[in-house]
């Protein structure tokens, strides 16, 4: 049994004027904290709640902790998700999920395609602006997609995401750039279906049933994208396909494109990576997911787990288990746990 620090940073108040709407949404609810503390607590582990803010390194100086269940999405600046685990690092505190270096670099939406793209990993052609007087899409083809470059769980997402022209791109870039402040990607819009790949795991990691998102079921006219709007309004099962009907070459292609993007990342314990198929039918990485959300029940990583027979404790335990191996605590691993992920 392990004394386990859970770290995570809380949803605030609701966003001021000037602010984006969707500020904070990649931020835990108090529910979601309380849920992992219970799964953990069922396996017989000690658990401290710690909020990873300003006041968090002499929290952790001042708690003897075995090992940290890292959920820290990060408070501020572009390489926030690696701020709280290079405070573990530089104390020597063993944490769950990816290190310091995958967590910022996952968070730069346009190196992390460039890293892809190094390994043969497909990934839309793309471009970033910082403001709109920089447009130049000479090579790309239009229509194309636009989104901050540092953000995630579908913030600045919306069906105006997409531009079928320059006077469109022109007005999505400006928008963008002026609501979130930091420049926007501007890459290939991907036509064909959309999935997202659950992994968990090292050394032969564990692939989750492949979901995929049911765009058939979203009213007529509203953009065939995984917007914010649809992850806050269509959360029902008929929204998702899990497992997605795949014939079983390209279910076997998504998954080894999901794994190989894991490893050319150096993805550590748990990740999911979103892929769409372009318009010859193959599987594009759009982004990766060191950190996917964990509200049970409801975010996509905890869905996917369940579809495979994971209970959340098994699942929240299961990550666990991989950060103690992998750190060679196994004598930490608690009880009654039986399934064993290498
Ligand atoms: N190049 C693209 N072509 C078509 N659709 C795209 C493209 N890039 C993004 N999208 C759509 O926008 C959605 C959100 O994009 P992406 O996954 O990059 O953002 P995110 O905010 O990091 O998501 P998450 O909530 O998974 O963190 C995708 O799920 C997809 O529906
Ligand atoms: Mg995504």
């Amino acid at each position: 049994m392990a004394v386990v620090g859970v770290m995570y940073n809380l949803k605030g108040a609701p966003p001021e004027e000037g602010e984006p709407p969707d500020l904070g949404a990649e931020l835990d609810s108090e529910s979601t904290v309380a849920a992992v503390a219970l799964a953990l607590r069922a396996h017989g582990h000690e658990v401290l709640l710690i909020e990873g803010n300003d006041t968090a390194y002499l929290k952790l100086l001042s708690n003897r902790l075995d090992i940290v269940f890292n959920m820290c999405e990060g408070l501020r600046g572009e390489s926030r998700e690696s701020h709280i685990p290079s405070m573990l690092e530089m104390l020597g505190i063993p944490y769950t999920g990816s290190g310091v270096l995958t967590l910022a670099l996952t968070l730069d939406k346009p190196l992390t395609k460039k890293v892809l793209a190094y390994h043969g990993i497909p990934t839309p052609g793309f471009r970033v602006f910082s403001s709109a007087e920089e447009i130049d899409v000479q090579g790309l083809e239009f229509p194309l997609f636009v989104k901050p470059a540092h953000e995630g769980s579908s913030m600045g997402i919306t069906s105006s995401s997409v531009c079928k022209d320059m006077d469109r791109l022109v007005g999505e870039v400006r928008r963008l750039t002026a609501l979130y402040r930091q420049p926007v990607l501007v890459e290939e819009f991907l036509p064909g279906r959309e999935f997202t790949v659950g992994i968990l795991g090292n050394k032969n990691p564990v692939i989750f049933p492949i979901m995929e998102i049911n765009f058939d079921a979203i009213p007529e006219g509203c953009a065939r994208v995984y917007s914010r709007q649809f992850k806050t309004d269509w959360s029902d099962d008929i929204y998702y396909k899990c497992p997605a009907p795949l014939e079983p070459e390209l279910e076997a292609l998504i998954k080894d494109t999901a794994l190989k993007t894991y490893r050319a990342l150096d993805c550590r314990d748990l990740a999911r990576v979103d892929l769409r198929l372009d318009r010859r039918g193959v599987p594009n990485v759009m982004e990766v997911n060191p950190l996917p959300g964990l509200a049970p029940g409801y975010s996509d990583y905890p869905r996917l787990a369940e579809k495979g027979g994971w209970t959340y404790t098994d699942l929240i335990n299961g990550i666990l288990e991989c950060a103690l191996r992998r750190n060679n605590m196994e004598h930490l691993i608690g009880a009654p746990f039986v399934r064993q992920i290498a």
